[in-house]
């Protein structure tokens, strides 16, 4: 039965018969869990630790007493919630948005970006994708039957655009941009040049723009956050894809949001009910609560940015290892070339010390050579700091058996 599926997805692999590297959500990673070992590979925010904030938890709670959650909401989600998304998105961006006509709930975000994209691409399309980047992007473009145009991103840019390398993908059939911004893996922030120079791009070009802000809650440095949709002629061609998973840590929510034009947004709506179905009922009025209570995303982003300075220090202090500071969120990307593949790396750290961290090379052909790891994981610092000292040790011990 499996060759009368649709081409574009035969030869997808879930892990059920596989190791998956790509994701480590396979059923091998559900085994090393049993088995103890630390987990820095998934983008979830203080995982394993119990972490819903009290005033959430309790805003659950009556509300599970109400019994109201059993209904669905509106397949556009919460009205209640769509408010508070424009406020806040008001206050961060200084956008006017309309919660009635602009704003779609969406169970996650990763199911925001494909039904984002879904409506605009066909066979033969091509979608410009930044190289390294969300490993989703390339795979969401060829589900949708489009070619997936990797545009590298370097290091010695800091990550940022470099527009030449768009003009040269150019074709007639080039349809759409994709960026995760900030970006993941590298945490880059991309600042104001590299922004209107894409958007610039983007318009003179009649592209249309997915742009995935997943990461854009915690920036550090005091680093300008500039929302493409914001700027003049981008609005009408911008789709933007937000979620409450990786800022306020409430991944298993399932809460996500699109943002678009209302003429776009009422094709949205219009398959909202067949395609996305309304998200969770319970988890959208924790949401709200969520994103309310400013104290949560306080809190988060003291502990986060401290994270981040403590973990580049042991990182940094590895020989052979060059790490990158962080601009933004819970992620940081390492370049470990000098002591083999990605995957030999990886692999090397799962079996001598038992921490699972993301090869670079699902996220493009410039992750070869890279490490991602997930460096906000543990609630407790001491706790990030024991499994990276440990990282340390056993990279210390691979430079040695490597005699370098
Ligand atoms: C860049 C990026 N976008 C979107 C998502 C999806 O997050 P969620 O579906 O939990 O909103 C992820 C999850 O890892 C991500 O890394």
């Amino acid at each position: 039965m499996k060759e009368k599926m649709n081409n574009r997805f035969i030869n997808l692999q879930g892990g059920l018969f596989t190791k998956v590297t790509k994701a480590d959500v396979g059923e091998n990673a559900g085994h090393l869990m049993q088995q103890g070992y630390t987990f820095m590979s998934w983008a979830d925010p203080f995982f394993p630790d119990p972490s819903i904030p009290d005033s959430v938890k309790k805003a659950m709670i009556e509300e599970i007493e109400s019994g109201f959650p059993a209904h669905y909401t509106m397949p556009m989600g919460d009205r209640k919630l769509r408010e508070v998304i424009a406020q806040r998105l008001h206050k961060r961006y200084q956008i006017k948005l309309d919660p009635s006509r602009n704003i779609l709930i969406t169970p996650g975000s990763d199911s925001g970006l494909l039904y984002a994209m879904m409506p605009f691409l066909k066979e033969g399309d091509e979608v410009l994708i930044p190289d390294p980047s969300y490993p989703s992007n390339f795979l969401n473009a060829k589900l949708c039957g489009a070619k997936d145009v990797h545009v590298p991103l370097y290091p010695e840019n800091g990550y940022q655009f470099d527009i030449k390398e768009f003009e040269k993908r150019l074709t007639p059939n080039t349809k759409m941009v994709v960026i995760t911004h900030p970006n993941n893996p590298t945490g880059t922030v991309f600042n104001k040049k590299s922004i209107e120079e894409l958007c610039h791009f983007i318009i003179k070009n009649d592209l249309i723009l997915v742009c995935d802000q997943a990461f854009e809650d915690h920036i550090y440095d005091n680093r300008e956050m500039i929302a493409p949709m914001c700027i003049e002629g981008m609005f009408e061609r911008t789709i933007t894809t937000f979620s409450i998973s990786k800022g306020l840590g409430l991944s298993g929510f399932r809460v996500g949001y699109i943002v678009a034009n209302d003429e776009l947004m009422d094709v949205y709506y219009g398959g909202t009910v067949n395609v996305l179905g309304a998200t969770n009922t319970l988890a959208q009025k924790a949401a709200i609560v969520a994103l309310e209570d400013e104290s949560i995303l306080k809190d988060y982003h003291e502990r986060l940015l401290r994270r981040r300075d403590l973990v580049y220090d042991i990182l940094s202090s590895i020989p052979h290892v060059k790490a990158i500071k962080p601009e933004s969120g819970i992620l940081s990307w390492i370049d470990v070339s000098k002591l083999g593949t990605s995957a030999e790396v990886a692999s090397y750290l799962l079996d001598h010390a038992h921490i699972s961290v993301n090869e670079g090379t699902p996220y493009g052909e410039q992750g070869e050579g890279y490490l991602r790891i997930v460096h906000a994981c543990f609630l407790n610092d001491d706790d990030a700091v024991e499994a990276l000292q440990r990282l340390k040790d056993c990279l210390i011990q691979l430079g040695k058996e490597k005699n370098i």
